[in-house]
């Protein structure tokens, strides 16, 4: 069938219909739905069903006061309508919806649908600030780091003997580490005080902004023996440090190009049981001064090279890929595809995290949601929960 064709049968089919036909049906199909845009009537039986059993959770006119709830007003007709056949035949589970519209029929189903969609979305409550939603957390994080670089220098490459180099190291890593210091289970007197005042978020950040900078070969030199620090590195160290150094894994760090002194005292560190990490303990504990003094001139002399490290995107970024499908500002112009601006917060929470443990089971959002991490679910939610919605202006009861 073609676009005109099929637009005439849409119309024939609305012309022809007697009002009153969809009360008569049993069994509806959602492309029939377009019976009830032009039957008032239908919506107001809907309204009825409504205020008698949706009303104490979903709200009044549709506007959910109830954590976890949705709002109703101004959804898709389709969406909804496929939504409470869902629950109804068990395909979406929850018992509170199930109770209340399992003795509904289709015909019910209908005529609420059409109700709350008739209905205009809520109207935007105070604005949430949503700057934590366009900053990006390496810009945020270097702005953060900006106390780090008189011992780090700029990009972590270090300033002094003796000082760790940070650029390159995989994010966990820091994160880990440095966190660490703040708890006190790592113990260093000035990395203590630095870090003392830091949030997790600028942690994260400025983690991120260093795992992301260049890491420079260094220019530091070490009295050992290379060849002879290669050959135990290859033995004992290698194995999780990386060929060269050059750790494949988040939790053990890069070791190539490292600070030859700052190398040694945290073997020592280890050795000594000073720094607590018994695995750490047993890899070094038989390793002599001098085996130390030609790790470091070992490591230091290889070319440190940056890991593969996922640049996380703002929310504004992933929120372009949502508005493929959901619409500009997750006002949706697909039938089956819900709108989501302006939808609660805590239950646009709720929703992507049953996507993503397929609670809920639809392909196309477990695919959206099974990279998405807590924090930018969350962000995600505070970002759409924050915008207007908009009327479906083609289900309008006429004045
Ligand atoms: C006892 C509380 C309760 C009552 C009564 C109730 N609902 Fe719900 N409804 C919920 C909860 C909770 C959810 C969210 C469930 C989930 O996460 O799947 C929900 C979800 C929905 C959804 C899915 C919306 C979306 O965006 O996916 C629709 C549609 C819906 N309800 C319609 C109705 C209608 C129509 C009625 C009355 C016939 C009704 N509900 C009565 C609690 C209730
Ligand atoms: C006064 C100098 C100084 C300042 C300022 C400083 N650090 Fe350090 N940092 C050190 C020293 C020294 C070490 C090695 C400590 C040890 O032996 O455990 C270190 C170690 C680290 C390590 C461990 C590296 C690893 O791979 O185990 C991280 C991560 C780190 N610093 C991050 C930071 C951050 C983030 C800041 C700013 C908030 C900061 N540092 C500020 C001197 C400093
Ligand atoms: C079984 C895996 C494993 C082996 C083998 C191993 N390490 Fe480690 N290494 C780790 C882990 C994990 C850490 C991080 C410990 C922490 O968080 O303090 C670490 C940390 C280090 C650090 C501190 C790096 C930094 O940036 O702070 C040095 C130095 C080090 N190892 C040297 C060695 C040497 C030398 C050998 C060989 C004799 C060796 N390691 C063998 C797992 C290993
Ligand atoms: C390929 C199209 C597509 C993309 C891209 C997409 N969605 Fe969806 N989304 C859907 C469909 C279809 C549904 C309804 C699925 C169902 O029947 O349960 C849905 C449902 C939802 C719901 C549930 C709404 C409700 O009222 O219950 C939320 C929340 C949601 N999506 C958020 C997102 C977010 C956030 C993103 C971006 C990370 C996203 N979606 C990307 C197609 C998409």
């Amino acid at each position: 069938m073609n676009k005109v064709s099929h637009i005439v049968s849409i119309v024939m089919t609305m012309l022809a219909l007697p009002i009153n036909a969809s009360a008569t049906t049993d069994k509806i199909e959602s492309s029939q739905l377009i019976k009830i845009f032009v039957a008032p009537s239908e919506i107001k039986a809907g309204k009825a069903i409504a205020e008698s059993s949706c009303i104490q959770c979903h709200g009044v006119m549709g506007v959910s006061a109830t954590e976890n709830v949705p709002h109703l007003a101004g959804q898709h007709l389709d969406y909804l309508f496929t939504q409470l056949q869902a629950y109804r035949d068990g395909l979406r589970v929850e018992a509170k919806m199930l109770n209340a519209i399992s003795a509904l029929s289709d015909t019910a189903l209908a005529q609420v649908a059409g109700y709350y969609s008739s209905l205009d979305p809520p109207l935007k409550v105070a604005a949430e600030t949503s700057d934590s939603l366009t900053v990006d957390p390496i810009v945020a994080g270097k702005k953060a780091a900006s106390a780090c670089g008189a011992c780090h220098g700029p990009t972590g490459n270090g300033a002094y003997p003796g000082i760790p180099l940070l650029s390159g190291k995989h994010p966990d890593h820091l994160i880990g580490v440095t966190k660490a210091y703040k708890n006190g289970s790592r113990k260093d007197p000035m990395m203590q005080l630095a870090v003392s005042m830091l949030s997790d978020e600028d942690i994260e950040n400025i983690s991120l902004f260093y795992a992301t900078q260049k890491p420079l070969a260094s220019t530091a030199t070490a009295k050992g023996d290379v060849t002879k620090g290669a050959t135990v590195a290859a033995a004992s160290c290698n194995g999780c440090h990386g060929e060269a150094g050059n750790s494949a894994s988040a939790e053990t760090p890069s070791l190539a190009g490292q600070d030859p002194q700052y190398f040694s005292k945290a073997t020592l560190a280890y050795k000594t049981g000073e720094r607590n990490h018994p695995i750490m303990q047993s890899m070094v504990s038989t390793l002599s001064a001098e085996d130390i003094a030609n790790l470091s001139a070992y490591y230091v002399a290889q070319l440190p090279k940056a890991p593969d490290v996922r640049i996380p995107l703002t929310t504004e970024q992933q929120a372009e890929k949502c508005d493929r499908c959901h619409g500009i500002n997750g006002n949706s112009i697909s039938p089956l595809v819900p709108s989501i601006a302006g939808q609660r917060r805590d239950y646009i929470v709720k929703a992507i995290n049953d996507y993503k443990t397929n609670v809920r089971e639809s392909s196309m959002m477990f695919a959206m949601s099974e990279q998405l991490t807590e924090k930018e679910i969350e962000n995600l939610a505070k970002y759409y929960s924050s915008k207007q919605g908009k009327s479906v202006i083609f289900i309008r009861l006429p004045q």
